[in-house]
């Protein structure tokens, strides 16, 4: 007898290739329109689903996991961060959740790069000068940057992207640091010629650019907090394409208009789309629209991550990328 086919909700209009893959594949419901599910949509996605597949714009909390229904048996989320969803509240509920580690590594780290290069050597100013047509011409005092090439780079988190964006630094001659709870073996170390700190505050002291790369999770919440910033040298700068939690955004505004920290250069925001608007007037500040992960070829392959998750787990087994609390 054919198996029954499990239904799959998926909570945003994903790319086209990932949702026609999805239809061919599976018993699936697609949005038809570009925005998130809203509270009550979502509570009817998780009483009639078997699987939900939400992004990162969907908060999968306790309160919405208490109304899902007995069929709801996997949340195959659409991004590696699953900050957004209790993933204990569902273990204890039986439900499983995986996501989509590795295929938005390299992206999100040259991003990462990019934002270095774009803060210290003033991109973004240089844009507005030519858009304005203000440009008078080179001359051997205009839009001075600092080199990028011997700077120490302190990287808030060594996993996959921090790792990937040591690569990178290091090809553009950076000195690359970090702190982690825990130390990378030798051999890791040796690849990235990276130096671990045990103490955060003692390695904020020392460098010329911090990038936070760590997930957001309780422990991390503000983890470059009011005191930790004023830690930092003043020519210092910080990049974030993780998650915006992970700095305290006020103090970090707070310090860039004091001059007491050089610029910054931010992906990711604490309050969601709701950017600190003094952060948007300094110009020695830049801001993405958390577009880290976002190619073509990346988001293609995260639906890709994703219909492997379902599909094995369609055939009775533990989905490859499956998170654990
Ligand atoms: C993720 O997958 O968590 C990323 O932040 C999306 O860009």
């Amino acid at each position: 007898m054919p198996r029954e086919r499990l239904s799959v909700v998926v909570t945003r209009r994903l790319p086209e290739a990932v949702e026609t893959r999805l239809s061919e594949l599976f018993d699936v419901r697609l949005r038809d329109t570009d925005d998130p599910m809203t509270r009550p949509e979502l509570v009817d996605a998780v009483k009639t689903a078997d699987i939900l597949v939400p992004t990162l714009n969907d908060q999968i909390d306790a309160g919405l996991l208490g109304q899902a229904g007995e069929q709801l048996r996997l949340i195959a989320n659409y991004g590696a961060g699953v900050d957004h969803i209790d993933v204990a509240t569902a273990r204890q509920r039986g439900i499983l959740v995986s996501n989509t580690p590795g295929v938005l590594t390299d992206d999100t780290a040259d991003m990462t790069m990019a934002l270095i290069l774009a803060v210290t050597r003033r991109i973004p100013e240089g844009l507005a000068m030519m858009q304005k047509g203000g440009w008078q011409g080179w001359s051997p005092n205009a839009m001075l940057g600092g080199r990028v090439g011997g700077r120490r780079l302190g990287i808030l988190g060594m996993g996959r992207i921090g790792q990937a964006v040591a690569r990178r630094a290091r090809a553009f001659g950076m000195q690359v640091h970090y702190h982690n709870r825990r130390r990378l073996r030798p051999e890791i170390e040796d690849e990235h010629e990276a130096t671990w700190w045990e103490s955060l505050d003692q390695m904020l002291a020392r460098m010329d650019v911090v990038s936070v790369n760590c997930p957001s999770t309780p422990s991390t919440f503000h983890l470059l907090n009011a005191r930790r910033l004023k830690l930092m040298k003043p020519s210092a700068v910080v990049v974030n394409t993780s998650r915006g939690e992970v700095i305290d955004e006020n103090a970090l505004t707070r310090m860039i208009r004091a001059g007491e920290i050089a610029g910054a250069g931010l992906d990711v925001y604490e309050d969601g789309v709701n950017v600190n608007p003094r952060l948007r007037e300094l110009s020695n500040v830049v801001l993405l629209p958390h577009m880290g992960s976002a190619t073509v070829e990346g988001r293609i392959e995260m639906g890709e991550k994703v219909i492997i998750n379902i599909k094995t787990f369609e055939d009775g087994h533990r989905p490859p990328d499956q998170v654990v609390p």
